[in-house]
């Protein structure tokens, strides 16, 4: 054999499962067509946050106001910006490619075709055998009658982070994580934006709690953002340059660009001829082990059922490195958080307050405004708050949800908690520093216990 594994695909699920190999010992090629870094890396989350912090900017600038700080209308130079994002993603890119080396991964750059157990066939012609394959194959955007991705009108995400030129009317099919992160970046560029969800409320897939929700439809309202729910986009006709959305409702919404994000798919075409289980989704059922039904064929990422995070790829990957070294690496798929890049954000962790009702627990709730921490106010972000769910029996932390500035990095004190079974004094008792945001989580917890401090508990 010439390798113990072999990872196709170079996403965040494949290439630190790969780093991990290497640190253990395992002599390990990953396969990738095109340049490391997967989705996320090259045209998902990195460019995606890249562009909603350089617009960040101009929202900021824009409530600088009420500071008494007054800035002219901001002159955007689209090849600039574009460039700027480019050029942190072509460094994160070669980042990881120095870190495989340093770890004594073999980077091969071919299309593979995994023909079997043990054996994979390139694009350049040759074939390699290993113990073990790794399938890290990640997904695509999917279509819906009516729309392509061949018309250059239809704009899939990733025709969003490149674009030529800042549409006047961005027409975003889908309400789900996607359409409202770029819709986010958009309306901060100027674009009069429209979003078409089907669903009777957007973000309708996640584990959220309906408050949370509706502060962040209120924060993207309040940003011009018109959000239709309970509206299904039926098609579109050409008129000139412009394209006119129809919805199945009958109304009609005009539109220089249409971005369609209705959801990803798995990229598994051709697994179940190998004899690959597959989930009537698509999806590759594994075992706990994260191995397929064909023996020494492995699964990881957006290929495997769970949700479709960056993170969660690269837990898993980490999680297989474990396996094949024999050790262990605990993943509880219930506690993974998620990260909203809205405005305001959205994060999560663990059980909403409605799910944690649902299984049956008796819970203590705790919440903590924004408007309530100094350091808040002083950053002009008084809108949001925490939350924080706990078991009333045992005191342990069932999940956090937190709306509003940083909200992304806030989440991840909570994550820690739930993830470690920890208690709602373990976050409330430990000395946070004042004034920072993370007196917000610490307040929901006293909240809980009915001690704020800087809240009226109830
Ligand atoms: P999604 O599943 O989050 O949202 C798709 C939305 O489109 C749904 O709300 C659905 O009801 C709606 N929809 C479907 N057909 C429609 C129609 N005909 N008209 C109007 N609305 C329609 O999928 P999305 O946003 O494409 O994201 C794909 C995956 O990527 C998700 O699993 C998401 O969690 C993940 N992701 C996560 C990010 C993060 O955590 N920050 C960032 C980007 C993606």
């Amino acid at each position: 054999m010439d390798y113990e594994a072999i990872i196709i695909g170079g996403g965040p699920g494949g290439y630190v499962a790969a780093i991990r190999m290497g640190q253990l010992g395992l002599k390990t090629a990953l396969v990738e067509k095109e340049r490391v870094g997967g989705v996320c890396l090259n045209r998902g989350c990195i460019p995606t946050k890249a562009l909603y912090a350089a617009t960040g900017l101009i929202e900021r600038a824009g409530k600088a106001g009420d500071f008494g700080i007054d800035f002219p209308r901001p002159k955007i130079d689209l090849p600039r910006l574009i460039a700027w994002k480019d050029g942190i993603v072509a460094r994160l890119v070669t980042g990881v490619e120095k870190l495989l080396a340093a770890n004594g991964v073999t980077l091969i750059k071919a299309e593979a075709e995994p023909l079997g157990s043990g054996k994979v066939s390139l694009s350049s012609g040759d074939e390699i055998t290993g113990e073990r394959i790794v399938l890290a194959l990640g997904s695509a955007p999917v279509e819906i009658p009516g729309f392509s991705f061949s018309a250059p009108i239809v704009w899939s995400s990733t025709d969003a982070l490149n674009p030529d030129s800042i549409p006047e009317q961005l027409v975003v099919i889908g309400g789900g994580v996607i359409g409202l992160e770029l819709a986010t970046v958009y309306s901060r560029l100027g674009t009069a934006v429209t979003v078409l969800e089907l669903m009777d409320e957007i973000l309708p897939g996640l584990d959220i709690d309906r408050r949370a929700i509706a502060r962040v439809k209120a924060g993207l309202k309040a940003a011009g953002i018109d959000i239709r729910t309970g509206t299904a986009a039926a098609g579109y006709e050409k008129d000139g340059e412009v394209a006119v959305v129809k919805t199945k409702e009958g109304e009609r919404f005009r539109a220089d660009r249409i971005l369609l994000a209705v959801g990803r798919r798995p990229n598994s075409a051709g697994l179940a001829e190998l004899g690959i289980e597959l989930d009537r989704r698509g999806f590759v059922m594994v075992d706990e082990n994260l191995a397929t039904s064909v023996p020494g064929i492995y699964a990881i990422g957006d290929l495997t059922p769970g949700p479709m995070l960056a993170h969660k790829a690269s837990a898993e990957g980490v999680k297989l490195a474990a396996r094949f070294a024999k050790e262990d690496y605990p993943l509880d798929y219930d506690k993974i958080p998620q990260a909203i890049f809205t405005s305001p954000e959205l994060a999560s962790v663990g059980l909403s307050e409605k799910r944690a009702k649902e299984e049956g627990y008796e819970i203590l709730v705790g919440r903590f405004p924004y408007a309530g921490l100094g350091k808040a106010l002083g950053m002009n972000e008084p809108d949001g708050f925490f939350q924080i769910v706990a078991d009333a029996k045992t005191k342990r932390i069932l999940g956090a949800q937190i709306v509003g500035a940083e909200a992304s990095d806030l989440i991840s004190e909570a994550a820690v908690a739930v993830q470690n079974g920890l208690t709602l004094e373990a976050i409330a008792d430990p000395v946070h520093p004042h004034p920072t945001l993370p007196e917000g989580l610490k307040e929901a917890a006293e909240n809980a216990l009915g001690r704020a401090i800087h809240a009226v508990n109830r």
